[in-house]
């Protein structure tokens, strides 16, 4: 049961938080943690590369994307999620932070550019792009404020009517909401979809955002 099922159903939501640590509140930085042997473990992972692609699928889904639209895939590491989209026949580029992420989605023949997510709206047109997807990649970004620019970079690179699909690992559901929140703010409207919300393990949150 999603979560949007779960509240229309009209069960009392208790709300959830994530007990164990990760890489991002580990490391101060995803540079920190994507070290070049990471990379290369992210590389070579056929786990990794099944879960990116699967959940890459679910968006697709959600937002109801038909190819051959503009998609921008932001974190997209080695560009498992990105060759999807790809062979989908989306006319599909990433964008990632880290070089060498960066440098292996290019060995996989796919259009990727170095760049944060918080200056996203720096490396393309204005409004350049029917749907923007981001798998895995939100939770590095802890800060409230640079939440907005990545809300603002997002809203800014959408075409009227584009949508946008984030699927990410907040700590609470407190701290999704607000994230939601920061998003609604910058004038995209849209729902928060939540898949086993009641099994931490298989829990997956996603953003469906839209710019009307
Ligand atoms: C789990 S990986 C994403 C996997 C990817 N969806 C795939 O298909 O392989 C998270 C990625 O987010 C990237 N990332 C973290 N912070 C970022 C930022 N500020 N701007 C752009 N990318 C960022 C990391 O470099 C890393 O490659």
């Amino acid at each position: 049961m999603s979560l949007r099922e779960k509240r229309n159903s009209g069960k009392k939501d208790s709300g959830w938080s994530v007990k164990i640590e990760r890489p991002e509140e580990l490391c101060a930085s995803p540079g920190d943690y994507y070290t070049t042997e990471e990379v290369e473990k992210h590389d070579q992972s056929a786990h990794m590369k099944r879960t990116q692609r699967k959940i890459t699928s679910r968006i697709i889904d959600l937002l109801q994307a038909k190819p051959p639209a503009k998609v921008l895939d932001i974190g997209c590491a080695v560009g498992f999620s990105t060759e999807l989209l790809e062979e989908l026949e989306f006319d599909a580029t990433g964008l990632d932070v880290n070089e060498k992420m960066v440098e292996k989605a290019k060995q996989r023949g796919l259009v990727a550019v170095t760049g944060d997510m918080r200056d996203v709206k720096d490396f393309f047109e204005k409004e350049s792009f029917d749907f923007i997807v981001s798998v895995s990649a939100l939770q590095w970004i802890k800060d409230q404020n640079e939440i907005k620019k990545v809300a603002s970079g997002i809203h800014s690179l959408l075409k009227k009517g584009g949508k946008a699909g984030i699927q990410f690992y907040p700590r609470s559901e407190q701290e999704f909401d607000s994230i939601f929140w920061r998003f609604k703010r910058m004038g995209l409207t849209g729902e928060v979809i939540i898949d086993n919300p009641d099994n931490p393990k298989k829990r997956v949150v996603y953003l469906v955002l839209e710019k009307t």
